[in-house]
């Protein structure tokens, strides 16, 4: 007689970590499935930090992380590492997130084992090739590979109809995004970070800055930190708190730009739970992540997004993010309106949940029961009133 079937979760990068975490919690106490982790530490310190908060012990590490690594090395050592784990751990099904590199690579290496693949946050699309890159093409890759596709919103279900996806393999989840981000808000909470434990957010403005996408690199981020540098210089009641990614090509440029700069902290990657509360306490958020433009409109926070296209339309739709760019002087002007006209921040500093409900991860557990033949119900999707 078969025993319990197993799932091994494949992830490599911060975010997927965050993502994938509530559901790892989830398989486990359900205590149905033998929940294997496999990361690949695509990045290193940055899951680390991850994986410590939410109490994850990887059954596999394959360590694969090189200092300035390159697509095509990223892609190979996955490849050629996970196919042992695969051997050892005989997964039912493989179970991967989002438009990483990891992503795509680990499922190419399950399909090469005959193993299915369940995608996590499956069906975002800006169908530019290159935009955002390599990420657009990750995530189509790994659609064609899929044999369950948990999509977060019902437009994302859309985009996998219209590509030709059997509705039956659909789910619509939510976005397990919005599961962490429940845990990990509190009105009490103490900041571990040194400056944010200074930071007043009573007589600050404080706007939150993420930015590191490969396509923003170079000419683009020196851009960014231009305007930055400029809106910190015309608004003294304003601080501006950047955590800086550890790409190489993210912390020089940002840190020559902007090093010593009044009124911008530049600080090392925040452990997820300060992340949070920080976005919470902040008046409005600068950003190239894909994971913020789904946390800040959650947490009724303005956000611009320093990008040309987004995958994520629905919270522009809502009215509370907008894609501005990477130009200089449109990246000053558009801030420069949420902090002078009042009428405008309103109007954008309202929260909406359009990616989800928290429930996210308990669906994709009862969508994977289901699959299994462990229950006769379908799970029911997640709806947004507008969406
Ligand atoms: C990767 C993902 C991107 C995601 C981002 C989240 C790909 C192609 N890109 O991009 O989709 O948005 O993660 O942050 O999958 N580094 C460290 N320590 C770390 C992490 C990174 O030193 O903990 C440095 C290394 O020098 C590494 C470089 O950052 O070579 C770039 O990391 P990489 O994963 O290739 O690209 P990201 O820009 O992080
Ligand atoms: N994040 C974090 N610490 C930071 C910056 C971001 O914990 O210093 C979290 C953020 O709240 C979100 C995720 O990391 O949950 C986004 O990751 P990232 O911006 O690296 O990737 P993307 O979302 O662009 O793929």
């Amino acid at each position: 007689m078969k025993g319990k079937y197993v799932i091994l979760t494949v992830f490599g990068t911060r975010p997927e970590a965050i993502k994938m975490a509530p559901l790892i919690k989830n398989l486990l106490t359900s205590g149905e499935f033998a929940t294997k982790v496999c990361v690949t530490a695509q990045h290193r310190e940055m899951l680390d930090q991850v994986l410590d908060i939410f109490d994850i012990k990887p059954d596999y590490d394959l360590n694969i992380m090189k200092k300035n690594q390159t697509l095509a090395c990223i892609t190979k050592m996955v490849l050629e590492n996970i196919e042992k784990v695969l051997e050892h751990s005989k997964p039912d099904i493989v179970l991967v997130h989002g438009d990483t590199t990891t992503t795509f690579a680990a499922s190419l290496a399950a399909f090469y084992a005959k193993i299915p693949v369940g995608h996590v946050e499956a069906g975002l699309r800006t169908y530019d090739k290159y935009f955002p890159f390599p990420e657009e093409m990750n995530r189509k890759l790994t659609a064609c590979i899929a044999d369950i596709h948990f999509a977060p919103t019902y437009s994302n279900y859309e985009n996998l109809l219209n590509e030709g996806i059997n509705p039956d393999a659909i789910h619509i989840t939510g976005n397990t995004a919005i599961d962490a981000l429940k845990t990990t808000v509190l009105d009490d909470y103490k900041f571990k970070n040194a400056v944010l434990k200074k930071l007043d957010f009573g007589k600050k403005r404080v706007i939150t800055v993420t930015a590191h996408r490969r396509e923003n690199l170079g000419e683009p981020l020196a851009d960014i930190c231009n305007a930055l540098k400029k809106i910190a210089m015309n608004y003294d009641d304003v601080e501006i708190v950047y955590p800086v990614h550890l790409n190489p090509a993210v912390q020089k440029p940002v840190k020559d730009i902007l090093g010593n700069t009044p009124r911008i902290n530049l600080i090392n990657p925040l452990q997820v739970q300060d992340m949070h509360n920080l976005m919470a306490r902040s008046y409005l958020v600068l950003t190239d992540s894909g994971g913020l433009q789904e946390e800040a409109p959650a947490l009724g926070k303005p956000v611009l997004v320093l990008r040309n296209e987004t995958e994520r339309p629905e919270a522009v739709k809502a009215g509370t993010v907008k894609v501005i760019g990477t130009n200089c002087e449109r990246v000053v002007s558009e801030t420069a309106v949420l902090l002078d006209n009042e009428a405008e921040y309103k109007k954008m500093a309202h929260s909406v949940n359009p990616y989800g409900d928290g429930r996210a991860s308990e669906r994709i557990v009862a969508a994977l029961r289901y699959r299994f033949g462990l229950t006769e119900n379908r799970p029911e999707p997640f709806q947004h009133a507008a969406y």
